[in-house]
């Protein structure tokens, strides 16, 4: 497997980073995970408009233009096997005496991008569903940025794994008197089906703006599918007809289950199979043109 790290393209085995990295020090630092299927990333331009939001949030430079990150990945999908991968960059603010505040002068930040195999969800999964549990959202107040300080997404995912399940749905606590709301999944978004419309939550600070989340979206327009942005009560969650999760690497997924209870009928319903259809169709399509 062949990585890039700070201009270099190494040997996994032979990749090395400093003790003193922020990102190891501090989790200080923010990550992309994009799709690449058929040897093309996936919404490329994305995840580097996200990848520029997230740097943004931790004021952090963009160490390279969006043209040279385009060079940088083409050239890490060809040295990778596999038609179909998933990249993993991550940049943090560099090696530096361990201090909270920023270095002064800025150091030179670290560039790291991997490729995987993208092993999307199986035939079985995507007849039976997934299971899921609900959870208190105890995150900070910017999950809009992707932080790989992932710490609380970690333990709220192990819990459903714990639970024998694939994904926590997050419910944040209202405020001054507001409702509990459901925010996304540990890692992934949801979406609820209820009389057949589709509802999602709205981007904002407390979930991540997904990138399959906006596909789906657009699919759901241009589709005629019934569909609203809201905030979603948690409540609704449990009434829902049907309960979707997405992302990067599970595509788009039923959740058939939610703390032991059936959703809807306990099986995939309706609007999931036609929006992953679509959704395979869309993917089919977008690379077709590339
Ligand atoms: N995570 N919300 C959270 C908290 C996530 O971690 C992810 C994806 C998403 C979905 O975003 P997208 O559709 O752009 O993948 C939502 C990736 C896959 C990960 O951390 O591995």
């Amino acid at each position: 497997m062949t990585i890039y790290l700070n201009g270099q393209y190494l040997p996994i085995e032979e990749a090395k980073i400093s003790v003193l990295d922020r990102g190891f020090i501090f989790g200080d630092g923010v990550y992309e995970v994009i799709p690449v299927y058929s040897r093309k990333a996936f919404r490329l331009d994305g995840h580097l408009q996200r990848l520029q939001h997230s740097l943004d949030g931790i004021k952090l430079d963009n160490p390279h233009s969006n043209a040279a990150w385009t060079r940088i990945i083409n050239e890490l999908i060809a040295r990778n096997a596999g038609e179909d991968q998933y990249l993993y960059l991550h940049i943090t603010r560099g090696v530096a005496k361990r201090d909270h505040a920023f270095p002064n002068p800025p150091v030179a930040p670290t560039v790291f991008v991997m490729s995987n195999p993208l092993l999307t969800p199986p035939a079985e999964l995507l007849h039976s569903g997934v299971c899921a549990i609900s959870a208190q959202d105890n995150r900070w107040l910017r999950c809009d940025i992707k932080a790989i300080a992932l710490l609380p997404n970690v333990l709220l995912r192990q819990m459903a794994v714990d639970a024998g399940c694939a994904e926590t749905i997050l419910i944040r606590a209202g405020t001054g008197g507001e409702e509990a709301f459901m925010t996304e999944g540990a890692a992934s978004n949801i979406f609820v089906v209820k009389n057949g419309k589709l509802l999602a939550p709205p981007k904002d600070h407390l979930m991540l703006p997904g990138i399959t989340y906006d596909v789906i979206l657009e699919i759901a327009s241009t589709n005629g599918i019934p569909h609203e942005v809201r905030r979603i009560a948690a409540a609704e969650i449990f009434a829902a007809d049907e309960l979707l999760l997405t992302s990067s690497t599970k595509e788009v997924l039923a959740i058939t289950t939610l703390d032991g209870k059936p959703v809807g009928t306990g099986k995939p319903g309706q609007l999931f199979s036609k929006l992953h259809a679509l959704y395979q169709d869309f993917k089919r399509d977008v690379m077709r043109a590339k």
